[in-house]
């Protein structure tokens, strides 16, 4: 799925004038007698603390982002939300002394101006070539010496050098500003912001994890022994998680826990809520081999100058961090700030990110298991729908979701979902970020509609991402079912690729568009993410995209990607299928389709293909068998008799006999006319 992030919503009950904002974190609503009012009071707030700093600021920029540069973030960091009153998940803030703008893209247009108070906020509509970059803006817009502020634990490094580096050409600055000014606008409105979520941690067992923390720290070790570096510091969660086998809940879908991790040679430095850890998991981790050393999550900055201190008088050793770290963690692991002669840093692509991007033989085995489980909730879940809808009673999209949610409830170590779900009907379907509003009027789902439902599950053995899409009387028009067609066999072409070890993913990307670029169709989206083990839904650094990933060390063995080409007819309806992919190995003997016809290795390299886990069968009504060549079909056929040969005997086990022969009908296999 290729949602972004959106944590608080507002809503706005037009009755009587009154304006009422909601917090996902408090979810309480919060009355405003005069939304404008309101704006301006928070802008006022801000530009003042911009006058009264050290050097006045001529600008403050404030980024949806934390400082872990998490794609989702918690309501505690949702500062532009706050500041501007829009809700999208994507979009930065500039605000001046008499300017306030947001940069946003096309997605949110719409959203930006039902939500936001069009006298004191301006649009910068960042999909259109002719609108300036925030850095092409303030350099035109402010004069020369100014001082552009900004809170360098929400910006990378790579951001602020490119931003700092335009400023200087423009002979002006961009300054760190300890305090986030926005946090400070808070406490002088008395609005505070919530509390940053310090949720239970919770470790993960060997069974589900595969590698104890112990070895995991051993490997880091010996690279850091390459690398010559005194520390390694992990800053995004999921690594802090997968390195030490925890699972926390402060991020909404995304199982990890507000923390930063330091591993010296001779420690490893866990800084997370006040420090102190508890038992269970103090005894996992020695039990892993593991002694980690607990401080405040709020001392990590004094914790890495001291010890860029130590490492200068010690020799010549430097500090290893990813550059997706913060600015600020950069600056302290430098010890920019209070030495004269800062260490220099490794900053590159996290060894931490290329460890867990190739998962173990059982992180492997648990997500092919953790997708039979969920392929029986969203069987059962369309057969629900179809027997619904064909009873001609109602469902909205949001009982739709509620209901999908119910099932995937009744399967073994579901902790929750991986994501929003997208579930849109007809013209809904079009919107690629499209999230069911639970306020005001719901949609109902129509006999006569496609529908695209995008959803997944956390499990504590794997991460689930599957989109089908279904006609609801299984009468689609000419155009849908051609559509349908088109997208299934660039799933298809991707699905059963072969391509040499080692190349990027954005090398396949353009297997999945052929079919619909011979009729001139096309769709605005990459075509695969990977996805992490009980982790983020969205894991970097590898992707299938026609946009290159930077940081794609090259597909080997173990990844798992998604695979979901899809086609959006604006207004009408959205075509999207999505499965979860294995990258295998592929020889001679391999259960590939094609393993038997192969004459080479790739010259060496070695040859790559991917197994596809997730099973869920394709709409049989949508699809037109004469577009399919005769590979094509008797691919399809073999993934559908795989997922019935899978999934009959649990469903037969659970007695969910209505639920066997809704499936048995649907992988049933198809012949050309
Ligand atoms: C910023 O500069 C541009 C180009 O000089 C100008 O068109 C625009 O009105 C300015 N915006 C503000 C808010 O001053
Ligand atoms: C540190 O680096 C400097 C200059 O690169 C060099 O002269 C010095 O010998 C190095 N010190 C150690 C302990 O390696
Ligand atoms: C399924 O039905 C059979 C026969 O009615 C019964 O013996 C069995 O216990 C049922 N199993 C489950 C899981 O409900």
């Amino acid at each position: 799925m290729f949602t972004g992030k959106s944590i608080v919503k507002i809503l706005k009950l037009v009755t009587v004038n009154v304006v009422f904002v909601r917090s996902a974190a408090t979810d309480s609503l919060i009355p405003v007698t005069d939304h404008h009012e309101m704006s301006l009071q928070r802008l006022t707030a801000l530009r003042s603390l911009m006058a009264s700093q050290p050097t006045v600021l001529a600008a403050y920029i404030v980024p949806t982002a934390d400082a872990h540069n998490s794609e989702y973030i918690a309501a505690v960091d949702a500062r532009r939300e706050w500041l501007s009153g829009f809700t999208g998940s994507a979009g930065t803030a500039v605000v001046t002394g008499t300017a306030a703008l947001l940069w946003t893209d096309g997605r949110y247009y719409t959203q930006f101006e039902k939500e936001t108070d069009a006298d004191v906020w301006t649009l910068m509509k960042q999909s259109l070539p002719d609108t300036p970059s925030i850095e092409k803006w303030l350099c035109s817009n402010l004069t020369e010496g100014a001082r552009v502020g900004a809170d360098p634990f929400v910006m990378t490094k790579d951001l602020w050098t490119t931003l700092q580096m335009a400023l200087v050409k423009a002979n002006m600055h961009l300054v760190a500003v300890p305090n986030n000014l926005v946090d400070e606008a808070r406490v002088h409105l008395n609005d505070l912001a919530p509390a940053r979520p310090n949720n239970a941690i919770v470790p993960l067992p060997m069974k589900y994890t595969g590698q104890s923390a112990g070895d995991k720290i051993k490997i880091l070790r010996e690279k850091m022994v390459e690398k010559k570096v005194a520390a390694l510091v992990i800053t995004a969660l999921d690594e802090v998680a997968y390195t030490l086998n925890l699972r926390g809940s402060d991020i909404q879908y995304n199982p990890v826990f507000f923390s930063y991790l330091v591993i010296t040679p001779s420690s490893v430095v866990l800084f997370w809520g006040d420090g102190s850890l508890p038992h269970d998991v103090e005894k996992q981790l020695t039990v892993e081999g593991v002694k980690v050393e607990g401080r405040g999550y709020g001392e990590v900055v004094t914790y890495l100058q001291q010890l860029a201190q130590q490492e200068a008088g010690d020799g010549n050793r430097s500090v290893w961090l990813s550059c997706d770290a913060s600015e600020a963690i950069h600056v302290a692991a430098s010890g920019r700030d209070v030495m004269e002669k800062p260490l220099n840093l490794i900053s590159e692509v996290s060894p931490v990110a290329l460890m867990k991007l190739i998962k173990n033989d059982v992180e492997l085995e648990g997500f092919r298991a953790c997708h039979i489980r969920d392929g029986v909730a969203v069987v059962r879940f369309f057969n629900w729908l179809h027997n619904h809808l064909g009873a001609n009673k109602i469902v909205t999209e949001v009982q739709a979701t509620d209901k999908l949610l119910e099932f995937r409830k009744e399967e073994e170590d579901f902790m929750g979902p991986s994501f929003d779900t997208i579930a849109g009907a007809g013209a809904n379907g079009a919107i690629i970020h499209y999230t069911a509003s639970r306020e005001g009027p719901q949609t109902p789902i129509l006999n006569d509609q496609m529908f695209l439902l995008d959803s997944g599950g956390q499990y504590r053995d794997g991460t689930t991402d599957i989109t089908r899409t279904r006609h609801m009387s299984g009468t689609p028009t000419p155009d849908q079912k051609d559509a349908f067609t088109r997208v299934l066999k660039g799933q298809m072409a991707i699905g059963s690729a072969l391509f040499p070890q080692g190349v990027k993913g954005n090398v396949l990307d353009s297997f999945a568009r052929k079919s619909l670029w011979d009729v001139g169709l096309d769709y605005g989206h990459g075509t695969g993410h990977g996805v992490g083990h009980f982790l983020n839904v969205h894991e970097g650094p590898s992707g299938v995209s026609w946009r290159p990933c930077p940081h794609d060390p090259g597909l080997k063995p173990g990844q798992i990607l998604s695979n979901e080409p899809g086609y959006y007819k604006v207004g009408e309806y959205g075509i999207r299928h999505e499965d979860l992919v294995v990258t295998i190995a592929v020889t001679k003997d391999s259960e590939h389709p094609r393993a038997k016809n192969l004459r080479g290795d790739m010259e060496g390299r070695g040859v790559l293909g991917f197994e596809t886990i997730t099973m869920v069968p394709n709409q049989r009504e949508c699809i037109d068998v004469n577009l399919l060549d005769d590979f094509e079909l008797a691919y399809l056929n073999a993934y559908h008799k795989r997922v019935f040969d899978t999934l009959a005997p649990i469903l037969k086990a659970r007695n969910l006999t209505q639920d066997l022969s809704w499936l048995e009908k649907e992988c049933k296999p198809m012949y050309r006319e």
